[in-house]
């Protein structure tokens, strides 16, 4: 029987059914679930009760796992492959370090080198109401560009930074942040490497377009971000525990909306599968 799939908005977005991560999965159905992956830019999975070892082991079918050596002080001790999106505190009672994690529109991995292919989230734990995430079809985004301003972005390269919102780093940690991962220019416009498509690679992390001054990137920056976000484009994913969604980071971007009572516990975790090298280290040339 072929794969069963709903969708889920009209801009992209579809929920698997019938697939039980826990049970073997032949060759042949993950070859339709990675068909169905690239033409939906998003998929869900419901009630998927699967141990870490199964979610480690599902997400390495589409590709090798990043390490998050980018983002150390997120990922488990345990299993480096799993970057933990938590408000829960840490065992000395401080505050997690990953209670903000996602809430600026991005594409996972954008500030380094190796940009992911697609990340797989695991909603463990998740508020009653709210905690939601938001989803921008990327492809959908430039295609509805004006033939003037695809003109106008076609080589332009995006400047990376790996900032967080909100997200209450200490100075030691900042440090150790710009660090690891200085800052990246990315081509506004990538081809997705496996459709061939044109998608825009945008988000709240962008800071400036490289060979330009701020305030000549900003209203461009801001535009298109304006532009990618807007309703016609985008899926809302409101959680359920034991919920798997998938994206593609290369034709989609995201954002935490935040949007639950902080009171409340909110724990996921999240495998990163590696893309393949994309970007430059920005060069001093940007004007400031
Ligand atoms: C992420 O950006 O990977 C996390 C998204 C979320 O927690 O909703």
């Amino acid at each position: 029987m072929a794969l069963a799939v709903r969708p889920l908005s009209y801009a992209l977005g579809a929920e698997v059914l019938d697939v039980d991560l826990s049970r073997p999965l032949t060759e042949s159905r993950f070859g339709e679930i990675y068909r169905a992956f690239l033409d939906h830019g998003i998929l869900l999975l419901r009630g998927q009760k699967i141990s870490r070892e199964q979610h480690i082991e599902f997400s390495r079918r589409f590709g090798e796992l990043d390490r998050h050596d980018s983002l150390p002080r997120d990922r488990h001790p345990e299993y480096p492959e799993l970057l933990m999106v938590s408000n829960l505190p840490q065992p000395d009672g401080a505050p997690s370090n990953s209670r903000y994690t996602g809430q600026l529109w991005h594409s996972d991995l954008s500030f380094t080198l190796m940009p992911s292919l697609g990340s797989l989230l695991r909603g463990v734990e998740v508020p009653p109401v709210g905690g939601d995430t938001m989803f921008a079809n990327m492809y959908l985004a430039y295609d509805a560009l004006s033939a003037g301003m695809k003109g106008l972005i076609a080589d332009l390269h995006g400047v990376h930074s790996p900032e967080r919102k909100n997200a209450g780093m200490s100075p030691e940690w900042e440090k150790e942040n710009r660090l690891l991962n200085p800052p990246v220019a990315q081509p506004v416009v990538r081809v997705h490497p496996e459709t061939g498509r044109k998608a825009l690679y945008i988000g709240e992390k962008v800071k400036a377009f490289e060979g330009m001054t701020d305030e000549e990137s900003v209203p461009l920056i801001d535009y298109l971000i304006r532009h990618s976000t807007r309703p016609q484009f985008l899926y809302r994913h409101q959680w359920r525990p034991d919920d798997i969604v998938i994206w593609d980071n290369r034709c989609t971007m995201h954002v935490a909306l935040g949007d639950y009572d902080p009171t409340l516990r909110r724990h996921m975790e999240r495998t990163t599968v590696m893309g393949t090298p994309s970007g430059h280290v920005a060069s001093d040339a940007v004007a400031h």
